[in-house]
């Protein structure tokens, strides 16, 4: 079954080249895009949708979120907007209600929010464990996120729940939890920060993860500086996450990790993306991670919502598009890039990568799975110039209409 989009105002493929097409068409042939170019010359499909003069970009690609939970942190939130600062102790009030919350409700909770995330444009999504903190509750989590999630990470070093001692529960997290959730999970990722883990527990608990096959993620440098983003890039992890606060060595360590990749054919070792989390930024009130300065220095960017209910309940990657263009100096073809294309090297599923036999997602081109974001409007920079708006119009994801 093959389908044609057509009367395309603007395609932004974000692939390798950047193209942006003017007045264009895609086919989807089955989960997949057989053909791009321009609608005068588009091939006859069994079916036809006309697009309406509207823009299409890829469909986002989520590369940080936490959608395991269950309670609620308003609490917290409304003290924070008050003044109060944020601290990583919070992750134990909902440990308590996710561990208190059964199978099939957990489930139901994570396939909302999924649903809730599609419907904004949404193809393809990263989760993580982290609120259940012990061995069952850990496994379990990453069993259920298998189901709802395209990718899932084992959190297991989020905080040390209380009571426990940090080197004690560090042993647990590397032995008899990793082997619980490794079914399950494709990552592991670590909250190296003051008040969760130091860097030595960190160091630990990536080279144990690392050594049983996971590629590696770590939250960094959210909350001060720090030995997360150093980390990350000495031990290869595909991305760090949040890096608000950035010595300039951390800058240039970030860099210099892509000095082996091309960017134009895609080829050669990649190296750490840093993910930025705007949302999570404003909602704890925090500097906005510095973005532009790390595109000028040469590093691969993402841009993910964080979706979690302490730090940033939002799934919204068009409010984060348009915060990185409004305030982090941006421009529109950038931050979308970094939502797409950027998602999808933070989770090793870019173009041209196609290893694990999936198709590649984040950018639009032939082959690729067809993941795709009809806005209504007639181009992407209406993702900035209308903030807040609902501009999703219609949804792809691997060829199925989702929306
Ligand atoms: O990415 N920083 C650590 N983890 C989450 C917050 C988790 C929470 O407070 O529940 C984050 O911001």
């Amino acid at each position: 079954m093959s389908t044609l989009i057509t009367n395309i105002a603007e395609l932004m493929t974000q692939d390798l080249e950047h193209r942006v097409l003017k007045d264009a068409a895609v086919v989807i042939e089955g989960e997949r895009i057989s053909w791009i170019g321009a609608a005068a010359d588009a091939p006859a499909a069994d079916d036809a949708v006309d697009a309406g003069g509207r823009a299409m970009l890829p469909g986002w690609v989520d590369s940080h979120t936490h959608l395991l939970f269950a309670g609620d942190r308003t609490a917290e939130f409304e003290a924070r907007m008050a003044g109060e600062s944020y601290s990583a102790g919070g992750i134990a009030v909902t440990m308590n209600a996710t561990r208190a919350t059964a199978d099939f409700d957990l489930t139901r909770l994570a396939l909302g929010r999924v649903a809730e995330a599609v419907s904004q444009g949404t193809t393809y999504l990263e989760t993580k464990t982290g609120y259940g903190l012990d061995v069952d509750h850990e496994a379990r989590s990453a069993r259920i996120g298998s189901t709802v999630a395209d990718q899932v990470t084992f959190l297991g070093a989020h905080l040390v729940p209380a009571g426990q001692d940090a080197d004690d529960y560090t042993d647990l997290v590397c032995g008899p939890m990793l082997a619980a959730v490794r079914p399950y999970v494709q990552w592991a990722d670590v909250f190296c920060e003051e008040g969760a883990f130091t860097a030595e527990q960190s160091r630990r608990v990536l080279l144990a993860c690392r050594d049983a096959g996971l590629g590696l993620r770590v939250h960094g440098n959210q909350l001060g500086e720090g030995a997360g983003v150093q980390l990350a890039v000495e031990l290869g992890a595909a991305s760090v996450d949040h890096v608000n606060y950035l010595a300039a060595q951390d800058v240039k360590a970030l860099a210099g990790s892509w000095s082996g990749w091309d960017p134009a054919t895609g080829a050669g070792e990649r190296g750490t993306v840093a993910t930025v989390l705007p949302a999570c930024d404003l909602s704890i009130r925090q500097p906005l991670a510095p973005a532009r300065a790390l595109l000028d220095a040469g590093v691969q960017v993402a841009l993910a919502s964080n979706c979690n209910p302490g730090t940033s309940y939002t799934s919204s990657m068009a409010f984060c598009v348009t915060t990185a263009v409004l305030q982090m100096n941006l421009s529109v073809h950038e931050a979308v890039r970094a939502a797409t294309y950027g998602g999808a090297l933070a989770l090793h599923k870019e173009a041209g990568r196609d290893a694990d036999g999936e198709r590649a997602v984040g950018s639009i081109a032939v082959g690729h799975r067809a993941d795709l974001h009809l806005l209504n409007a007639p181009s992407a920079t209406h993702l900035a110039y209308r903030p807040g708006m609902p501009l999703t119009y219609a949804v792809w994801r691997a060829g199925a209409r989702a929306r």
